[in-house]
């Protein structure tokens, strides 16, 4: 845990807008997102830690990855042995998930699917939901996809929300007012129903984490882990 992995960090800014997203504002989230991925080809590639202290724990069944991005945590968990379902709103990024899952011969455990998931959701159920910093700078309905992931899971199968906690020196959005949701927050707007589902985690911890130039800085985390307890309807 702790690791600086400037994979995630740098996609966080990103998110937000970095600095060659300030000159003028993209005309929707695909194309934002598209060329976030067709320019920026080496964040994003390693595991999140807070996804891979979760799964370390458990034995490897099948993963969807909600906002895959470039794919490391879609890759580490294949390689853990996980059959993985990866999605992001950018084809090119699902395409070089895949290409990556190809290269590094995991390829029959990840599946890659496009979707804009304020309007369309993968099927299948799953043991593991991962939402990784699953955040952008457009309006989403972020609450009903979650809400969606949490139907998802098979029964016993957690779902792991990971957002940030507070701004890393590096991000570019330095806004002093903004308010990033707390995990009793998020738990109180997903109000899933306590005899389908019960909160495991809801924690802010702190890491270390390096941003895109090398920097070190200390960030919080906002975790939720939630558990599907009994059979789906
Ligand atoms: C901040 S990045 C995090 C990426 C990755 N989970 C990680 O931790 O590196 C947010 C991701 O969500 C994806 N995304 C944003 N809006 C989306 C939507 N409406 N549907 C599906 N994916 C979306 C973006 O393309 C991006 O890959």
């Amino acid at each position: 845990m702790g690791t600086a992995d400037t994979s995630a960090d740098g996609d966080t800014s990103a998110a937000a807008g970095t600095s060659d997203d300030r000159h003028g504002p993209p005309e929707d989230a695909t194309r934002f997102w598209e060329r976030h991925y067709s320019t920026r080809r080496t964040w994003g590639t390693r595991v999140n830690p807070l996804l891979a202290e979760t799964a370390a724990a458990l034995r490897p069944g099948t993963a969807l990855d909600l906002g895959c991005g470039a794919g490391g945590d879609t890759i580490w968990l294949a390689q853990q042995g996980w059959n993985v379902t990866a999605v992001d709103i950018s084809g090119t990024a699902v395409t070089q998930v895949q290409a990556r899952a190809d290269e590094l011969g995991v390829a029959d455990r990840v599946t890659t699917e496009r979707h804009d998931l304020s309007e369309s959701f993968p099927d299948g159920r799953y043991d593991l939901v991962s939402a990784q910093y699953f955040h952008t700078p457009f309006p989403m309905a972020r609450t009903q996809v979650l809400r969606a992931a949490a139907r998802a899971l098979l029964p016993g199968g957690l779902l792991l929300i990971v957002d940030h906690g507070s701004t890393a020196p590096w991000s570019w959005n330095q806004d002093p007012d903004i308010h990033y949701p707390t995990p009793a927050e998020t738990a109180a707007e997903l109000d899933l129903g306590p005899s389908l589902w019960s909160v495991l985690r809801a924690d802010m911890p702190r890491r270390q984490a390096t941003g895109p130039a090398g920097e070190t800085a200390t960030v919080v985390d906002n975790v939720l882990l939630v558990q599907r307890t009994t059979a789906p309807n």
